[in-house]
């Protein structure tokens, strides 16, 4: 099989990417791991930003996400029992943010792949990649039980974090910089009406929590937690009572019981490869960073990356001009950077670390008053939340 553009992997990343370029008329294939359920059914974050809402808009993909999801115009940061209002509209020239599931953005894009007729291959074994670094690469992988050839003319790596493309790229030829937290979230989704309008961050002694929602009738709650924490030991009682705990306040304000449908553990990572490029193999999304969930990042920063190479790839398709190819990997980097900063500010600002001490405890504290009473330190919330505009 031959294609302009072969795009391993159907995550945010790979599916959007794929749309973008079907509307430009470039062609394309999508090759997943994965069967559609695991695709469609996979619980992760839920938190779009402008961009990104405009970025899906544009690609025609936003109409349920206006009707369903959730628009937020601010969000709250808890500590000493008090809940404290970030403003985010107010403090950003009007953007805010709508919780919608990540799962819910693929479910849409993958129903825009089926309409378009382009192939997407679920279900695909032993994917490789093959001569990135000459002008004829190619994707190989096994699917419907046949071997398959996809001759191309680029290759999208949107493979997720442990993915084969970053893989694929000669030691030395990339750089990495990685943090890994001594703590990791237990997540859970519980059938009860959201006792909040919006997203709770909780700086508690015993650790972090955070008070998210997915619907009028579906609370998302975490936790912090051990980074190998197990599961089994975490009953529905012990859950829902040091939920309320860590989300305790004077008002008394409580989050609501209900029916847990779904527990996780997310590992918190840092993680960055530069350049996010190599040959023809250009990498997008969670295969070229990871950022812990707490500045809710994650699926913003697939889509920023993927809108960046769409327009390289289409000025390169439509006028021969390679330049925005070759900057991709300095355009996402900066953003991706601010990202990261952003990232790990946040989680430090408000999760509990093993070795902390008491003066660090303090100088916490005292940050936490600070970005919530000064409108200077609310806006440095405000403007990285909703997400910087594109560089573009
Ligand atoms: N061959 C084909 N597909 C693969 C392979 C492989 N060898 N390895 C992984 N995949 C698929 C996965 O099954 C998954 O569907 O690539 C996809 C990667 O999707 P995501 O992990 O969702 O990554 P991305 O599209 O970059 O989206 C980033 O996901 O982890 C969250 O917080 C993150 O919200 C962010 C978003
Ligand atoms: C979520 O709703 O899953 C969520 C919200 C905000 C975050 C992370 C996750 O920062």
């Amino acid at each position: 099989m031959r294609t302009q553009v072969a795009i391993v992997g159907a995550g945010p990343a790979g599916l959007l990417l794929g749309h973008l370029l079907h509307r430009a008329g470039i062609d394309n294939v999508v090759v997943e791991r994965h069967d559609r359920r695991y695709a469609e059914e996979r619980i992760r974050a839920g938190v779009l930003e402008q961009g990104t809402i405009d970025t899906l808009d544009e690609a025609g993909v936003g109409e349920r996400l206006h009707r369903e999801g959730l628009p937020h115009a601010g969000i709250e940061l808890l500590f000493d029992r008090h809940r404290h209002r970030i403003d985010l509209a107010a403090l950003s020239g009007g953007r805010a943010i709508v919780v919608y599931g990540q799962h819910e953005v693929v479910k849409d894009l993958i129903a825009a792949r089926v309409a378009s007729g382009r192939p997407l291959l679920f279900e695909s074994s032993d994917v490789a990649v093959h001569d990135v670094d000459t002008d004829h690469p190619s994707v190989t992988c096994v699917h419907d039980g046949e071997p398959t050839t996809i001759d191309c003319d680029y290759i999208a790596g949107c493979d997720g974090f442990h993915g084969i493309c970053r893989a694929a790229v000669p030691d030395g030829a990339i750089r990495t910089f990685d943090r890994v937290y001594p703590f990791a979230w237990l997540g859970i989704l519980a059938e009860a009406a959201p006792s909040a309008h919006e997203l709770v961050y909780a700086n508690h002694e015993r650790g972090f929590a955070l008070f998210s929602m997915r619907s009028e009738k579906i609370t998302r709650l975490y936790l912090q937690c051990a980074p190998d924490e197990d599961l089994a030991a975490w009953s529905d009682d012990r859950i829902w009572s040091e939920l309320h705990r860590r989300l305790e306040t004077d008002d008394g304000w409580t989050v609501n019981e209900g029916p847990i449908v779904q527990k996780g553990v997310t590992p918190m990572r840092s993680f960055v490869c530069e350049p996010m490029q190599y040959g023809r193999l250009y990498l997008a999304g969670d295969s070229a960073h990871i950022v812990p969930p707490t500045g809710a990042k994650g699926m913003n920063l697939a889509v920023a990356d993927v809108r960046a190479l769409s327009k390289a790839l289409i000025a390169r398709y439509a006028s021969n001009d390679d330049t925005r190819l070759a900057a991709y990997s300095q355009t996402c980097l900066k953003r991706v950077w601010r990202a990261e900063h952003y990232s790990w500010w946040m989680t430090s600002m408000l999760h509990r670390f093993p070795d902390s001490t008491p003066f660090m405890d303090r100088v916490q504290r005292s940050e936490l008053a600070y970005v919530t009473s000064s409108e200077a330190g609310s806006r440095v919330i405000a403007e990285n939340y909703v997400g910087l505009p594109f560089d573009e």
